[in-house]
Parts: structure tokens; sequence; C-alpha cells
């Protein structure tokens, strides 16, 4: 059961070309968002509105909303719930922060 879950990221599994703020990449196809954004080593990908301290996703399953980002132009998407798609745009509130 656990090798179908992580089969996306074994050393030959299909990539998919993302850009994140403005650069590409190529992450495992068949990731969500949150995990392709974590897997590109962005722990933190917005700031909290009032405090602006560092935030990132925490339940990766659509309860917390810790992991809203801009997807291809569509404001507050929860990075968890969405599958990377080939030439998706993403845009985290970390631009400057995150590599
Ligand atoms: S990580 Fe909790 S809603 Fe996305």
């Amino acid at each position: 059961m656990t090798d179908l879950l992580f089969s996306c990221l074994l050393k030959d599994s299909p990539m998919c070309p993302i850009t994140v703020n403005g650069v590409e990449h190529q992450v495992p196809a068949r990731l969500s968002v949150a995990a392709a954004l974590l897997y590109l080593g962005n722990l933190a990908i917005r700031k909290h509105p009032v405090s602006s301290e560092a935030r990132a996703p925490f339940c990766y399953m659509g309860v917390c909303f810790e992991c809203l980002v801009i997807i291809d132009g569509q404001h507050k998407q929860r990075a968890c719930l969405r599958e990377v798609m080939p030439h998706m745009c993403i845009e985290t509130a970390m631009v400057g922060v995150n590599p």
C-alpha cells in the first residue's frame, strides 16, 4: 500500500515542470502543490496577515488553511489539495525568502 503512495518519489518517476515565484522547477508528477513546494525546500510559504510570521503547511489534508498560495492567478488556493500540473504557475507570499 505505501509503495503506491510514495511511487512518485522514485528515482525514475516522471517529472512535471512548474514555475514557483517566477523560477522554473522540475518536480515529481502527481505530488500535491504543497508537497512539491516542500520537495523544493520551501518550508514556509506564506506570512501571517497580522504578525508577518512565516507560516507553513500543517495538516496536508485541507483543514488548516496554512498552505494558501496563488495558482495560475487564482488566489487563496489550498496547495495541499491541488495536484501539480505541467506549467502550473505558483506564487507564494515568500518571494525572495525561499530558494
Ligand atoms: S496544509 Fe492544511 S489546509 Fe493545506
